[in-house]
């Protein structure tokens, strides 16, 4: 099953910066989204609107989203915990918001301070007013196979967390794999129990590449017809709260991988390899892209 269109997110600005122990500049951030925006991608998730008391690293976000050049035909959602940080967020222009559960007890309230339902309740509210401001929002269930508290997730947990994201009205739930501990076997059983009571084309695909399985996963969720994939150029990230997990599958390799498979991504794989060497270079840090080492120099 290889789908003709797949749409990446890129998560890098978020997902990748915001467990970076080096202090990213503002302006880099800047000049890194700007970049990115030239490569042909739809949709740049740019910051969160997250407490700084819990991730200091996102605590420039009003300036980076205010300070990117943003293009019409692309998508800029931030990631918002609650009402506050939606307020902040609307202040400032955005019209895409990510919302984010956990199909584990215990990362919701390591990662959010509540519980699972409580967490679903604070999306009601933030939902509820995203609504009276036209704004589209996107879901994320974290630990979609293994907690790194709760250990394995069961596919039927997830398969209520995406229900009831969609019901509370997302247009699509990306399903992320937080810790990267995700094989093949895992990832289709998740899958397949979702797409018994959805459509496949409201689901999104989250992988961090922990354990190395990234890609391999990424593969399975386009077998069972998901063509949205959600990557960090240069492998960049982790979650603060899942300590010892590494970033997102790396765009450059995804893109390598769906152009290989005749997948049409919109996406200039050269320009791309060199923003992902502008960003490693900027954190003084190796690309854990492996398309790009390869590419880089040729
Ligand atoms: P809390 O401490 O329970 O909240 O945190 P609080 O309401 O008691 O507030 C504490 C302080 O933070 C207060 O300040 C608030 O004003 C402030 P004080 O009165 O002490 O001076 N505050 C805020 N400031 C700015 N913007 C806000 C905001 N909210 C509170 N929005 C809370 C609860 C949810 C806020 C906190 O736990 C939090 O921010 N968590 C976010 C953690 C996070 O960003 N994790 C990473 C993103 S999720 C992820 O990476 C997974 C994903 O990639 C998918 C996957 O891979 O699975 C999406
Ligand atoms: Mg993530």
């Amino acid at each position: 099953n290889i789908p003709v269109e797949v749409k990446v997110v890129e998560v890098g600005p978020r997902d990748g910066l915001q467990n970076e122990p080096v202090n990213v500049p503002t302006n880099t951030k800047i000049e890194f989204i700007n970049r990115l925006s030239e490569t042909g991608l739809k949709a740049i998730e740019v910051t969160s609107f997250v407490s700084p008391k819990w991730i200091p690293q996102m605590a420039d976000n009003a300036k980076v989203f205010q300070g990117i050049q943003k293009k019409s035909n692309i998508d800029y959602p931030v990631l918002i915990p609650n009402v506050k940080g939606l307020e902040t967020a609307l202040s400032v222009g955005v019209k895409e918001i990510a919302v984010f559960a956990s199909a584990s007890e215990a990362f919701s309230r390591k990662n959010t301070n509540c519980s699972a339902e409580e967490g679903i309740n604070r999306i009601r509210e933030i939902i509820d007013s995203a609504k009276t401001h036209n704004l589209k929002v996107r879901g994320y269930v974290s630990c979609v196979v293994g907690c790194p508290y709760d250990g394995f997730i069961k596919p039927l947990a997830v398969t209520k967390i995406v229900t009831a994201l969609l019901e509370l009205g997302c247009y699509e739930v990306s399903l992320g794999d937080t810790i990267g501990v995700g094989t093949k076997k895992t990832i289709y059983n998740m899958i397949k129990d979702i797409v018994n009571v959805t459509e496949a084309k409201n689901l999104a695909i989250h992988c961090h590449d922990t354990f190395g399985q990234a890609l391999n996963n990424v593969c399975t969720a386009l077998d069972l017809g998901i063509t949205v994939v959600d990557s960090s150029v240069s492998g960049l990230g982790g979650c603060p709260y899942a300590k010892g997990a590494t970033g997102n599958v790396a765009t450059e390799d995804v893109i390598y991988m769906l152009h290989g498979l005749g997948s049409n991504t919109g996406i200039d794989l050269k320009k791309l390899i060199g923003v992902g060497h502008f960003i490693s270079n900027a954190i003084n840090r190796p690309t854990a892209s492996k398309v790009n080492a390869a590419l880089y120099s040729k």
